[in-house]
Protein backbone atom coordinates (compact mmCIF):
# COMPACT_ATOMS: atom_id res chain seq x y z
CA UNK A 1 0.00 0.00 0.00
CA UNK A 2 1.31 3.72 -0.88
CA UNK A 3 2.97 4.93 1.91
CA UNK A 4 0.75 7.43 4.24
CA UNK A 5 -2.59 5.60 3.36
CA UNK A 6 -4.51 4.04 6.18
CA UNK A 7 -7.80 1.80 5.95
CA UNK A 8 -10.51 0.73 8.21
CA UNK A 9 -11.26 -3.00 8.51
CA UNK A 10 -14.60 -1.82 6.52
CA UNK A 11 -13.08 -0.39 3.67
CA UNK A 12 -10.68 -3.43 2.96
CA UNK A 13 -13.71 -5.50 3.07
CA UNK A 14 -15.63 -3.52 0.58
CA UNK A 15 -12.58 -3.37 -2.15
CA UNK A 16 -10.89 -7.06 -1.51
CA UNK A 17 -14.07 -9.06 -0.55
CA UNK A 18 -13.11 -9.63 2.73
CA UNK A 19 -16.36 -9.85 5.00
CA UNK A 20 -17.32 -6.88 6.65
CA UNK A 21 -20.06 -4.48 7.83
CA UNK A 22 -19.65 -2.64 4.41
CA UNK A 23 -22.61 -4.73 2.62
CA UNK A 24 -21.81 -6.50 -0.22
CA UNK A 25 -17.76 -7.62 -0.79
CA UNK A 26 -16.48 -7.24 -4.63
CA UNK A 27 -13.59 -8.45 -5.31
CA UNK A 28 -10.15 -5.89 -6.90
CA UNK A 29 -6.87 -7.16 -8.20
CA UNK A 30 -5.63 -3.82 -8.73
CA UNK A 31 -5.45 -2.72 -5.12
CA UNK A 32 -2.54 -0.33 -5.83
CA UNK A 33 -4.36 1.42 -8.98
CA UNK A 34 -7.43 1.66 -7.09
CA UNK A 35 -5.84 3.61 -3.54
CA UNK A 36 -3.86 5.70 -6.66
CA UNK A 37 -6.61 6.41 -9.26
CA UNK A 38 -9.56 8.86 -8.79
CA UNK A 39 -12.16 7.57 -11.06
CA UNK A 40 -14.26 10.98 -9.87
CA UNK A 41 -12.73 13.66 -12.08
CA UNK A 42 -14.80 14.95 -15.06
CA UNK A 43 -18.36 13.02 -13.67
CA UNK A 44 -21.50 13.74 -13.15
CA UNK A 45 -22.58 13.07 -9.63
CA UNK A 46 -25.97 13.36 -8.39
CA UNK A 47 -25.66 13.08 -4.29
CA UNK A 48 -29.54 12.56 -2.76
CA UNK A 49 -29.42 13.86 0.67
CA UNK A 50 -32.29 12.74 3.21
CA UNK A 51 -33.89 13.80 6.39
CA UNK A 52 -31.34 12.51 9.21
CA UNK A 53 -29.30 14.04 11.62
CA UNK A 54 -26.18 13.12 9.36
CA UNK A 55 -27.24 15.53 6.51
CA UNK A 56 -25.11 17.92 7.54
CA UNK A 57 -21.72 15.62 6.13
CA UNK A 58 -23.53 16.48 3.10
CA UNK A 59 -21.75 19.86 2.79
CA UNK A 60 -18.39 17.94 3.42
CA UNK A 61 -18.99 15.12 1.12
CA UNK A 62 -19.79 17.87 -1.86
CA UNK A 63 -16.80 19.42 -0.92
CA UNK A 64 -14.79 16.53 -1.01
CA UNK A 65 -16.84 15.17 -4.29
CA UNK A 66 -16.09 18.66 -6.02
CA UNK A 67 -12.40 17.95 -4.91
CA UNK A 68 -12.05 14.97 -6.18
CA UNK A 69 -12.83 16.86 -9.70
CA UNK A 70 -16.79 15.53 -9.92
CA UNK A 71 -19.31 18.23 -11.20
CA UNK A 72 -22.20 17.76 -8.06
CA UNK A 73 -26.25 18.49 -8.34
CA UNK A 74 -27.62 17.82 -4.84
CA UNK A 75 -30.98 16.16 -4.53
CA UNK A 76 -32.64 16.91 -0.92
CA UNK A 77 -36.19 15.24 0.75
CA UNK A 78 -38.30 17.93 2.18
CA UNK A 79 -37.22 16.43 5.28
CA UNK A 80 -33.27 17.41 4.47
CA UNK A 81 -34.09 20.44 4.32
CA UNK A 82 -35.02 20.79 7.79
CA UNK A 83 -31.46 19.32 8.52
CA UNK A 84 -28.97 21.55 6.42
CA UNK A 85 -30.27 24.49 4.08
CA UNK A 86 -30.07 23.98 0.46
CA UNK A 87 -28.36 27.38 -0.14
CA UNK A 88 -25.32 25.56 1.62
CA UNK A 89 -25.31 23.07 -0.82
CA UNK A 90 -26.04 25.41 -3.45
CA UNK A 91 -23.00 27.24 -2.51
CA UNK A 92 -20.81 24.22 -2.20
CA UNK A 93 -21.88 22.49 -5.53
CA UNK A 94 -22.26 25.24 -7.81
CA UNK A 95 -25.25 24.11 -9.21
CA UNK A 96 -28.92 24.57 -8.17
CA UNK A 97 -30.70 21.97 -5.66
CA UNK A 98 -33.23 20.18 -5.96
CA UNK A 99 -36.26 19.83 -3.76
CA UNK A 100 -39.48 19.75 -5.60
CA UNK A 101 -40.78 16.92 -7.69
CA UNK A 102 -44.20 18.90 -8.72
CA UNK A 103 -43.04 21.94 -9.35
CA UNK A 104 -42.97 23.36 -12.80
CA UNK A 105 -39.90 25.45 -13.31
CA UNK A 106 -38.14 22.61 -11.54
CA UNK A 107 -39.50 20.38 -13.95
CA UNK A 108 -38.71 22.72 -16.96
CA UNK A 109 -35.21 23.06 -15.81
CA UNK A 110 -34.05 20.05 -14.79
CA UNK A 111 -36.39 17.21 -14.01
CA UNK A 112 -36.69 14.03 -12.70
CA UNK A 113 -35.94 12.26 -15.86
CA UNK A 114 -33.10 14.46 -16.95
CA UNK A 115 -31.02 14.46 -13.87
CA UNK A 116 -31.14 10.75 -13.89
CA UNK A 117 -30.38 10.95 -17.14
CA UNK A 118 -27.39 13.20 -16.28
CA UNK A 119 -26.06 11.42 -13.57
CA UNK A 120 -23.31 9.18 -14.10
CA UNK A 121 -23.82 7.92 -10.93
CA UNK A 122 -26.14 8.61 -7.52
CA UNK A 123 -25.46 8.26 -4.29
CA UNK A 124 -27.76 9.13 -1.30
CA UNK A 125 -25.66 10.07 1.83
CA UNK A 126 -27.24 9.70 4.39
CA UNK A 127 -30.39 7.86 3.56
CA UNK A 128 -32.81 7.10 6.24
CA UNK A 129 -34.58 4.17 7.12
CA UNK A 130 -37.81 5.67 5.05
CA UNK A 131 -35.66 6.18 2.17
CA UNK A 132 -34.88 3.41 2.41
CA UNK A 133 -38.11 1.70 2.85
CA UNK A 134 -39.28 3.63 -0.06
CA UNK A 135 -37.06 2.73 -2.97
CA UNK A 136 -37.01 -0.70 -1.74
CA UNK A 137 -40.80 -1.09 -2.65
CA UNK A 138 -39.96 0.87 -5.75
CA UNK A 139 -42.22 4.36 -4.97
CA UNK A 140 -41.70 7.62 -6.58
CA UNK A 141 -43.63 9.56 -4.13
CA UNK A 142 -40.61 12.64 -3.70
CA UNK A 143 -38.10 13.99 -6.73
CA UNK A 144 -35.53 11.87 -5.36
CA UNK A 145 -36.95 8.45 -5.01
CA UNK A 146 -38.48 9.57 -8.55
CA UNK A 147 -34.99 10.19 -9.75
CA UNK A 148 -33.73 7.12 -8.29
CA UNK A 149 -36.55 4.66 -10.31
CA UNK A 150 -35.12 6.65 -13.30
CA UNK A 151 -31.74 6.52 -13.05
CA UNK A 152 -29.75 3.69 -14.82
CA UNK A 153 -26.67 4.51 -13.87
CA UNK A 154 -24.56 3.17 -10.97
CA UNK A 155 -26.66 3.68 -7.62
CA UNK A 156 -25.38 3.52 -3.93
CA UNK A 157 -26.69 4.36 -1.34
CA UNK A 158 -25.21 5.26 2.77
CA UNK A 159 -27.60 4.34 5.42
CA UNK A 160 -27.00 6.05 8.73
CA UNK A 161 -29.93 5.93 11.71
CA UNK A 162 -30.39 5.34 15.31
CA UNK A 163 -28.83 1.46 16.22
CA UNK A 164 -32.53 -0.11 17.02
CA UNK A 165 -33.82 1.17 13.89
CA UNK A 166 -30.78 -0.37 11.39
CA UNK A 167 -31.09 -3.86 13.45
CA UNK A 168 -34.98 -3.64 12.84
CA UNK A 169 -35.94 -6.60 10.92
CA UNK A 170 -37.75 -4.44 8.30
CA UNK A 171 -34.97 -2.31 7.61
CA UNK A 172 -32.39 -5.28 7.60
CA UNK A 173 -35.39 -7.02 4.58
CA UNK A 174 -35.38 -3.57 2.61
CA UNK A 175 -31.51 -3.59 2.44
CA UNK A 176 -31.70 -7.07 1.77
CA UNK A 177 -34.11 -6.37 -1.35
CA UNK A 178 -31.78 -3.46 -2.55
CA UNK A 179 -28.65 -5.73 -2.27
CA UNK A 180 -30.50 -8.21 -4.20
CA UNK A 181 -30.78 -5.10 -7.14
CA UNK A 182 -27.44 -5.19 -6.80
CA UNK A 183 -27.82 -1.72 -5.33
CA UNK A 184 -24.42 -0.71 -3.59
CA UNK A 185 -24.69 -0.44 0.33
CA UNK A 186 -21.64 1.93 2.06
CA UNK A 187 -21.86 1.39 5.58
CA UNK A 188 -23.15 1.80 8.21
CA UNK A 189 -20.02 2.52 10.18
CA UNK A 190 -20.27 1.71 14.34
CA UNK A 191 -20.02 4.11 17.08
CA UNK A 192 -21.14 6.81 19.07
CA UNK A 193 -24.21 8.26 18.15
CA UNK A 194 -26.07 11.34 18.10
CA UNK A 195 -29.22 9.88 20.38
CA UNK A 196 -26.49 8.67 22.52
CA UNK A 197 -26.41 5.14 21.97
CA UNK A 198 -23.63 3.37 20.61
CA UNK A 199 -23.44 0.83 17.77
CA UNK A 200 -24.27 0.21 14.16
CA UNK A 201 -25.96 3.04 12.28
CA UNK A 202 -23.25 5.88 11.78
CA UNK A 203 -22.58 7.22 8.36
CA UNK A 204 -19.13 5.93 6.88
CA UNK A 205 -16.39 9.18 7.04
CA UNK A 206 -16.98 11.03 3.85
CA UNK A 207 -13.26 9.84 2.52
CA UNK A 208 -14.69 6.00 2.51
CA UNK A 209 -17.93 7.83 0.76
CA UNK A 210 -16.10 9.41 -2.26
CA UNK A 211 -13.80 6.38 -2.58
CA UNK A 212 -16.96 3.86 -2.41
CA UNK A 213 -18.78 6.05 -4.92
CA UNK A 214 -15.14 6.33 -6.80
CA UNK A 215 -15.42 1.94 -6.43
CA UNK A 216 -18.73 2.01 -8.44
CA UNK A 217 -16.99 2.72 -11.76
CA UNK A 218 -14.53 0.07 -11.00
CA UNK A 219 -16.44 -2.95 -12.48
CA UNK A 220 -13.57 -5.31 -12.54
CA UNK A 221 -15.31 -6.78 -15.74
CA UNK A 222 -12.04 -6.83 -18.05
CA UNK A 223 -9.55 -7.53 -14.49
CA UNK A 224 -6.42 -8.87 -16.40
CA UNK A 225 -7.71 -8.35 -19.89
CA UNK A 226 -5.18 -5.84 -21.88
CA UNK A 227 -7.51 -3.69 -24.06
CA UNK A 228 -5.82 -1.25 -27.00
CA UNK A 229 -8.21 1.15 -28.28
CA UNK A 230 -7.38 3.42 -31.33
CA UNK A 231 -8.95 7.03 -31.13
CA UNK A 232 -9.00 9.99 -32.99
CA UNK A 233 -8.60 11.43 -36.57
CA UNK A 234 -4.96 10.84 -38.82
CA UNK A 235 -3.43 13.73 -40.33
CA UNK A 236 -2.16 12.52 -44.22
CA UNK A 237 0.15 15.30 -45.29
CA UNK A 238 -0.15 16.83 -48.56
CA UNK A 239 3.03 19.23 -47.98
CA UNK A 240 5.20 20.42 -45.10
CA UNK A 241 2.16 22.51 -43.83
CA UNK A 242 -0.91 21.35 -45.17
CA UNK A 243 -2.95 17.57 -44.39
CA UNK A 244 -6.36 15.96 -45.23
CA UNK A 245 -8.21 15.06 -41.99
CA UNK A 246 -11.52 14.91 -40.28
CA UNK A 247 -13.93 16.25 -37.68
CA UNK A 248 -12.86 13.12 -35.14
CA UNK A 249 -12.13 14.99 -31.33
CA UNK A 250 -10.96 11.65 -30.15
CA UNK A 251 -13.43 12.07 -26.96
CA UNK A 252 -15.19 9.18 -27.31
CA UNK A 253 -11.90 6.55 -28.12
CA UNK A 254 -10.70 8.39 -24.70
CA UNK A 255 -14.23 8.22 -22.91
CA UNK A 256 -13.62 3.84 -24.13
CA UNK A 257 -10.24 3.89 -23.21
CA UNK A 258 -11.44 5.34 -19.56
CA UNK A 259 -13.67 3.60 -19.13
CA UNK A 260 -11.71 -0.01 -20.01
CA UNK A 261 -9.06 1.50 -17.22
CA UNK A 262 -12.00 1.69 -15.09
CA UNK A 263 -13.09 -2.05 -15.79
CA UNK A 264 -9.52 -3.33 -14.72
CA UNK A 265 -7.76 -3.57 -17.96
CA UNK A 266 -4.41 -2.56 -18.85
CA UNK A 267 -5.19 -0.16 -21.73
CA UNK A 268 -3.08 0.85 -25.02
CA UNK A 269 -4.51 3.88 -26.29
CA UNK A 270 -3.21 4.70 -30.02
CA UNK A 271 -4.18 8.40 -30.62
CA UNK A 272 -4.47 10.62 -33.97
CA UNK A 273 -3.68 14.36 -33.13
CA UNK A 274 -6.15 15.61 -30.44
CA UNK A 275 -6.15 17.87 -27.69
CA UNK A 276 -7.34 15.83 -25.12
CA UNK A 277 -6.06 14.50 -21.47
CA UNK A 278 -4.78 11.05 -21.05
CA UNK A 279 -7.28 9.32 -18.83
CA UNK A 280 -6.21 7.92 -15.55
CA UNK A 281 -4.31 4.21 -16.09
CA UNK A 282 -4.00 4.40 -19.69
CA UNK A 283 -0.64 4.76 -21.57
CA UNK A 284 -0.91 6.35 -24.78
CA UNK A 285 0.83 6.25 -27.74
CA UNK A 286 0.69 9.65 -30.05
CA UNK A 287 0.41 9.14 -33.77
CA UNK A 288 -0.18 11.31 -37.00
CA UNK A 289 -0.89 9.59 -39.80
CA UNK A 290 -3.08 6.32 -40.33
CA UNK A 291 0.55 4.44 -41.81
CA UNK A 292 1.84 5.35 -38.15
CA UNK A 293 -0.97 4.02 -36.48
CA UNK A 294 -1.48 0.97 -38.53
CA UNK A 295 2.73 0.49 -37.42
CA UNK A 296 1.89 1.36 -33.47
CA UNK A 297 -1.39 -0.85 -33.61
CA UNK A 298 0.47 -3.94 -35.34
CA UNK A 299 3.28 -3.98 -32.70
CA UNK A 300 0.77 -3.51 -29.62
CA UNK A 301 -1.67 -6.14 -30.66
CA UNK A 302 0.73 -8.45 -30.32
CA UNK A 303 -0.10 -9.17 -26.22
CA UNK A 304 -3.95 -7.29 -26.99
CA UNK A 305 -6.85 -9.33 -26.06
CA UNK A 306 -9.55 -6.93 -27.31
CA UNK A 307 -8.86 -4.52 -29.79
CA UNK A 308 -11.34 -1.79 -29.90
CA UNK A 309 -11.07 0.45 -33.16
CA UNK A 310 -12.51 4.43 -32.36
CA UNK A 311 -10.37 6.00 -34.55
CA UNK A 312 -11.64 8.17 -37.85
CA UNK A 313 -8.58 7.06 -39.74
CA UNK A 314 -8.28 8.28 -43.52
CA UNK A 315 -9.20 5.81 -45.84
CA UNK A 316 -7.20 7.35 -48.17
CA UNK A 317 -3.68 9.59 -48.08
CA UNK A 318 -2.14 11.47 -50.97
CA UNK A 319 -0.26 9.29 -53.49
CA UNK A 320 3.16 11.85 -52.76
CA UNK A 321 3.90 13.97 -50.38
CA UNK A 322 5.56 17.44 -51.76
CA UNK A 323 8.82 17.78 -50.07
CA UNK A 324 8.32 21.66 -50.02
CA UNK A 325 5.40 23.74 -49.31
CA UNK A 326 3.05 24.11 -52.78
CA UNK A 327 3.37 27.27 -54.60
CA UNK A 328 -0.23 28.77 -55.57
CA UNK A 329 0.39 28.48 -59.18
CA UNK A 330 -2.00 27.07 -61.18
CA UNK A 331 -5.76 27.88 -60.88
CA UNK A 332 -6.28 24.93 -59.90
CA UNK A 333 -4.91 21.22 -58.74
CA UNK A 334 -5.34 17.78 -58.27
CA UNK A 335 -4.83 15.28 -55.41
CA UNK A 336 -4.21 11.70 -56.32
CA UNK A 337 -5.11 9.85 -53.60
CA UNK A 338 -4.45 5.93 -52.67
CA UNK A 339 -5.92 3.71 -49.66
CA UNK A 340 -4.83 3.56 -46.30
CA UNK A 341 -4.71 0.25 -44.78
CA UNK A 342 -7.60 -1.37 -43.32
CA UNK A 343 -6.45 -0.87 -39.54
CA UNK A 344 -9.38 -2.60 -38.18
CA UNK A 345 -9.30 -5.53 -40.83
CA UNK A 346 -6.21 -6.18 -40.69
CA UNK A 347 -5.83 -6.87 -37.11
CA UNK A 348 -8.97 -9.14 -37.04
CA UNK A 349 -7.86 -11.04 -39.91
CA UNK A 350 -4.33 -12.00 -37.69
CA UNK A 351 -4.30 -15.67 -37.01
CA UNK A 352 -4.77 -15.20 -33.46
CA UNK A 353 -6.69 -12.44 -33.47
CA UNK A 354 -7.82 -10.63 -30.18
CA UNK A 355 -11.53 -9.69 -29.50
CA UNK A 356 -12.51 -6.80 -32.18
CA UNK A 357 -15.00 -4.25 -31.50
CA UNK A 358 -14.92 -1.50 -34.45
CA UNK A 359 -16.97 2.11 -34.85
CA UNK A 360 -19.22 2.44 -38.14
CA UNK A 361 -19.58 6.20 -38.33
CA UNK A 362 -22.28 6.74 -41.09
CA UNK A 363 -24.74 9.31 -43.09
CA UNK A 364 -27.21 6.88 -43.99
CA UNK A 365 -28.98 3.71 -43.88
CA UNK A 366 -26.97 3.03 -40.56
CA UNK A 367 -28.03 -0.68 -39.53
CA UNK A 368 -27.14 -1.94 -43.29
CA UNK A 369 -24.07 -0.49 -43.93
CA UNK A 370 -22.65 -1.78 -40.25
CA UNK A 371 -23.60 -4.80 -40.60
CA UNK A 372 -22.00 -5.08 -43.74
CA UNK A 373 -18.72 -3.88 -42.48
CA UNK A 374 -18.96 -5.73 -39.75
CA UNK A 375 -19.51 -9.09 -41.95
CA UNK A 376 -17.04 -8.03 -44.72
CA UNK A 377 -13.80 -7.24 -42.28
CA UNK A 378 -14.49 -10.56 -39.86
CA UNK A 379 -15.11 -7.94 -36.60
CA UNK A 380 -16.86 -9.28 -33.98
CA UNK A 381 -18.89 -5.91 -32.66
CA UNK A 382 -19.87 -3.12 -34.47
CA UNK A 383 -20.84 0.28 -32.99
CA UNK A 384 -22.77 2.28 -34.97
CA UNK A 385 -23.40 5.92 -34.78
CA UNK A 386 -25.46 8.50 -37.17
CA UNK A 387 -23.02 11.53 -38.06
CA UNK A 388 -23.18 14.36 -39.68
CA UNK A 389 -26.29 17.20 -39.40
CA UNK A 390 -25.46 17.89 -35.15
CA UNK A 391 -24.75 14.06 -34.67
CA UNK A 392 -21.62 12.07 -33.64
CA UNK A 393 -18.39 14.34 -34.41
CA UNK A 394 -16.86 16.84 -32.04
CA UNK A 395 -19.91 16.74 -29.86
CA UNK A 396 -20.32 15.60 -25.58
CA UNK A 397 -23.14 13.58 -26.44
CA UNK A 398 -24.32 10.24 -28.84
CA UNK A 399 -25.92 7.41 -29.59
CA UNK A 400 -25.04 3.59 -30.39
CA UNK A 401 -26.47 0.74 -32.04
CA UNK A 402 -24.20 -1.84 -31.49
CA UNK A 403 -24.25 -4.82 -33.40
CA UNK A 404 -22.41 -8.63 -32.86
CA UNK A 405 -23.30 -12.46 -34.23
CA UNK A 406 -25.87 -13.08 -32.14
CA UNK A 407 -27.92 -9.68 -31.50
CA UNK A 408 -27.82 -5.96 -31.37
CA UNK A 409 -28.15 -3.38 -28.80
CA UNK A 410 -29.20 0.59 -29.14
CA UNK A 411 -27.66 2.39 -26.22
CA UNK A 412 -29.59 5.74 -25.75
CA UNK A 413 -28.58 9.24 -26.23
CA UNK A 414 -26.16 9.88 -23.57
CA UNK A 415 -23.11 11.71 -22.24
CA UNK A 416 -19.87 10.15 -24.14
CA UNK A 417 -18.47 9.02 -20.77
CA UNK A 418 -21.48 7.07 -19.61
CA UNK A 419 -22.32 5.34 -22.86
CA UNK A 420 -18.76 4.17 -23.12
CA UNK A 421 -19.34 2.68 -20.08
CA UNK A 422 -22.15 0.44 -20.80
CA UNK A 423 -20.55 -0.23 -24.53
CA UNK A 424 -17.70 -1.75 -22.32
CA UNK A 425 -19.96 -3.55 -20.59
CA UNK A 426 -21.35 -4.95 -23.56
CA UNK A 427 -18.10 -5.33 -25.22
CA UNK A 428 -17.14 -7.51 -21.47
CA UNK A 429 -19.74 -9.61 -21.81
CA UNK A 430 -19.67 -10.50 -25.29
CA UNK A 431 -15.81 -11.10 -25.22
CA UNK A 432 -15.92 -13.62 -21.90
CA UNK A 433 -18.81 -15.56 -24.01
CA UNK A 434 -16.63 -16.04 -26.80
CA UNK A 435 -13.16 -16.76 -24.84
CA UNK A 436 -15.54 -19.36 -23.15
CA UNK A 437 -17.03 -20.56 -26.65
CA UNK A 438 -13.05 -20.48 -28.15
CA UNK A 439 -12.23 -22.81 -24.87
CA UNK A 440 -15.33 -25.36 -25.64
CA UNK A 441 -14.46 -25.69 -29.04
CA UNK A 442 -10.56 -25.88 -28.41
CA UNK A 443 -11.34 -28.70 -25.53
CA UNK A 444 -13.72 -30.78 -28.12
CA UNK A 445 -11.00 -30.44 -30.92
CA UNK A 446 -8.37 -31.66 -28.21
CA UNK A 447 -11.17 -34.46 -27.55
CA UNK A 448 -11.82 -35.80 -31.05
CA UNK A 449 -7.80 -36.06 -31.87
C1 LIG B 1 -34.05 15.04 15.00
C2 LIG B 1 -34.35 13.90 14.08
C3 LIG B 1 -33.34 13.12 13.62
C4 LIG B 1 -33.58 12.05 12.76
N1 LIG B 1 -32.54 11.28 12.34
C5 LIG B 1 -32.80 10.24 11.56
C6 LIG B 1 -31.72 9.41 11.12
O1 LIG B 1 -30.55 9.64 11.43
N2 LIG B 1 -32.01 8.36 10.32
C7 LIG B 1 -33.28 8.08 9.93
O2 LIG B 1 -33.47 7.08 9.22
N3 LIG B 1 -34.31 8.85 10.32
C8 LIG B 1 -34.10 9.92 11.11
N4 LIG B 1 -35.13 10.71 11.50
C9 LIG B 1 -36.49 10.41 11.00
C10 LIG B 1 -36.66 10.99 9.58
O3 LIG B 1 -36.42 12.39 9.61
C11 LIG B 1 -38.07 10.70 9.06
O4 LIG B 1 -38.24 9.31 8.91
C12 LIG B 1 -38.36 11.39 7.76
O5 LIG B 1 -39.66 11.08 7.35
C13 LIG B 1 -37.38 10.95 6.68
O6 LIG B 1 -37.74 11.59 5.47
P1 LIG B 1 -36.92 11.36 4.13
O7 LIG B 1 -36.56 9.93 4.06
O8 LIG B 1 -37.88 11.78 3.06
O9 LIG B 1 -35.75 12.28 4.16
C14 LIG B 1 -34.91 11.79 12.37
C15 LIG B 1 -35.95 12.60 12.81
C16 LIG B 1 -35.67 13.64 13.65
C17 LIG B 1 -36.81 14.49 14.13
Amino acid sequence: MPPGLSVTADFLALYMGVPGTLGRPRQCNHLVDFFQMNYLTGKHILLGITGGIAAYKGAELVRQLRLSGADVRVVMTAAATEFIPPLTLQALSGNPVHTDLLDPAAEAAMGHIELARWADALLVAPATADFIARVAEGRANDLLAAVWLACDAPVALAPAMNRAMWENPATAENLATLQARNIRILGPAEGLQACGETGPGRLLETDELVAGLSALFQTGALAGQHVLVTAGPTREAIDPVRYLSNYSSGRMGFAVAAAAAEAGAQVTLVSGPVSLATPAGVERIDVESAADMYSAVMQAVTTADIFISVAAVADYRPADVAPQKLKKESADISLQLVRNPDILAAVAALPDAPFTAGFAAETEHLETNAQQKRRAKGVDMIAANQVGAGLGFGREENALHVFWETGEQQLALADKGKLARQLLDLIARQFHDSHHQGKILKFHAKDST
